[in-house]
């Protein structure tokens, strides 16, 4: 049997810089659900299909082949063989990626492929419904919350270091927009499991949100050993 980390929260929580340095530590192999997501997104931009066309989002799914690989310690995407870790930050991306996770079919579909990747491997697999729908019984479930200040604050960081340009404005009226959708929408909402552990991490550093869960994860380890 795998063992499951799910990590969920709200865009902007630093969920993927926690989650890709406990994989490490930890070696469990790293999944960036909105990564997925994103692809789905930049596949429809690059095939000039109108985000609105749900059918042809949809037919697209079959077209499309995402990989996670780690190459040299890094965690990267590929869509249909090509390195797109970094094109998926992309402001196009970033602002159409909300609509595409909206539609049931590509919910399903990446559920899918999801619950592949952990059939024969330990994971640790962050997003938004990864305690809720993807993995209703992982081991181990976070709920990884901050302020919306300090979510705008370390989106504009992470910007910078990747060299994205988009204003404070665009990406506080993205970030609202994101969080608005992730919680309204009707399949995979954004919402805490009820056996999920609860982090804010609004004033904490990445080491302390990192010990944190690398200690509820011990815990649960020993807990499985004694069984
Ligand atoms: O975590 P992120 O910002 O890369 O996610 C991109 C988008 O994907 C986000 O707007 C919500 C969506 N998403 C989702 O609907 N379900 C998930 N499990 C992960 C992400």
């Amino acid at each position: 049997m795998s063992f499951i980390v799910a990590i969920d929260g709200p865009a902007g929580t630093g969920k993927g810089t926690i989650t890709e340095i406990i994989s490490k530590k930890l070696n469990l192999v790293n999944i960036g659900t909105g990564s997925a997501y994103r692809c789905v997104a930049l596949a429809a931009i690059e095939n000039n299909i109108n985000i609105d066309d749900t059918e042809k989002i949809v037919d697209l799914l079959d077209k499309i082949k995402i990989e996670f690989k780690k190459i040299n310690d890094k965690d990267l995407i590929f869509l249909n063989g090509k390195d797109v870790t970094k094109r998926l930050r992309e402001k196009d991306v970033s602002t159409t990626v909300s609509k595409v996770s909206l539609i049931k079919d590509v919910r399903f579909k990446l559920t899918d492929i999801f619950k592949k990747q952990a059939e024969t491997r330990d994971v640790i697999m962050e997003g938004r419904d990864i305690g809720t729908c993807v993995f209703p019984n992982a081991d181990v479930k976070i709920f990884l919350d901050a302020s919306l200040d300090e979510r705008i604050r370390r989106r504009v960081k992470q910007n910078e270091e990747l060299g994205i340009d988009m204003s404070l404005q665009e990406i506080e009226e993205n970030m609202r927009q994101r969080d608005y959708d992730d919680k309204t929408r009707e399949f995979g909402a954004l919402k805490q499991a009820d056996d999920a552990i609860y982090i804010d991490s609004s004033d904490l550093s990445i080491d302390e949100v990192v010990n944190k869960v690398i200690d509820i994860i011990n815990v649960k380890k020993e807990k499985i050993k004694r069984e």
